[in-house]
């Protein structure tokens, strides 16, 4: 496994292996790497002859008040994890060579990030369009692999490659949760024995408004508040969103049909937790996506 941490050595291994007739398949994360990251390489395993996993706490999506001094690092570990799933290339870059500079150009994608997220974290999603353009730029043609964990980033993040017409095919992954639903996260590391036992709360929250969906369920506000409840119910969470909206452009769901989102974000003990589920109902069918759930052997199973 190469490793390299200059942007020309990432660059030149890319088209090393585009010229030998592979396909790049690029996996973009912070590190601390855990079981959904480890999802995504294995899908970029199965499609790609060249699988690259940058590792990068990127600053600029970092708010001033937010972790990135405290974001958990554990690059060796990440090494070995990415060895074994058979990764030809990791990027670990400094901060420094991704920014030499306080960069004066940005990316922006209106609209889509202006709230959910975007509203508590307004900053945020321009941090992220930029590095992953950046990465995008030096890889070069690739596929790209995100988690639907991070459901509005992924909406974000394929917006821009199309507007943008970058040689990027982006690849939706479904979450990866712990064995009682929590959906995994490299800050999932900061929750206390008692917050991380309140944490699949959220989780739970989420099957209940399926179910209430699967039962027959179609004003929009009922679902969201049964969501809203069901966080309200345990008192080390506190609620920042609880949305149902459409699964494409986010827009509020004036109606359960189609393709939708319903998403969450909550904060327990000053870590602040995400979790989503991806319907589509279609009259009386309801197909959710809750995603995988590791048993307690730790094989992937339906959630
Ligand atoms: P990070 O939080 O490290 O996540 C990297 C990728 O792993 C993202 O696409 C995220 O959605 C995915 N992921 C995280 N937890 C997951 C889970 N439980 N199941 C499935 N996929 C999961 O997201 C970022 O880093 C950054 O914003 C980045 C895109 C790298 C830009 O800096």
């Amino acid at each position: 496994m190469l490793h390299v941490d200059r942007i020309a050595d990432l660059r030149a291994a890319c088209e090393r292996a585009r010229a030998a007739g592979q396909r790049v398949g690029v996996v973009p994360t912070m590190g601390y790497l855990h079981d959904g990251h480890r999802s995504l390489i294995r899908a970029a395993r199965g499609d790609t002859g060249f699988v690259v996993v940058t590792i990068f706490v990127n600053p600029l999506q970092f708010g001033a008040n937010e972790d990135l001094d405290r974001y958990p690092r554990d690059l060796e570990g990440d090494l070995a994890l990415c060895s074994a799933e058979g990764v030809d290339c990791v990027f670990a870059p400094s901060v420094a060579e991704m920014y030499p500079r306080p960069p004066a150009t940005t990316v922006h994608v209106a609209g889509l990030t202006s709230d959910l997220c975007g509203a508590a974290r307004p900053t945020h999603f321009d941090g992220v369009t930029t590095v992953v353009t950046k990465l995008f730029a030096i890889a070069g043609p690739c596929a790209a692999y995100f988690g639907r964990k991070d459901a509005q980033q992924l909406a974000v993040v394929t917006r821009l490659v199309d507007d943008l017409d970058l040689p990027v095919e982006i690849i939706g992954c479904p979450i990866v949760r712990e064995g009682d639903g929590l959906a995994m996260s490299s800050r999932n590391a900061y929750l206390s024995p008692a917050d991380r036992a309140a944490a699949p709360t959220l989780y739970r929250g989420l099957v209940r408004a399926v179910e209430l969906i699967q039962a027959g369920e179609r004003d929009p506000d009922q679902v969201t508040v049964s969501v809203r409840d069901a966080v309200a119910a345990e008192p080390r969470f506190t609620l920042e969103y609880a949305e149902l909206r459409d699964a494409h452009d986010l827009a509020p769901a004036a109606a359960l049909d189609g393709s939708l989102l319903l998403a969450v974000a909550a904060h327990i003990g000053g870590t602040r937790l995400i979790d989503n589920v991806h319907l589509r109902v279609d009259g009386d069918d309801v197909v959710a996506d809750l995603g995988v759930r590791r048993d307690v052997k730790g094989a992937p199973a339906p959630a």
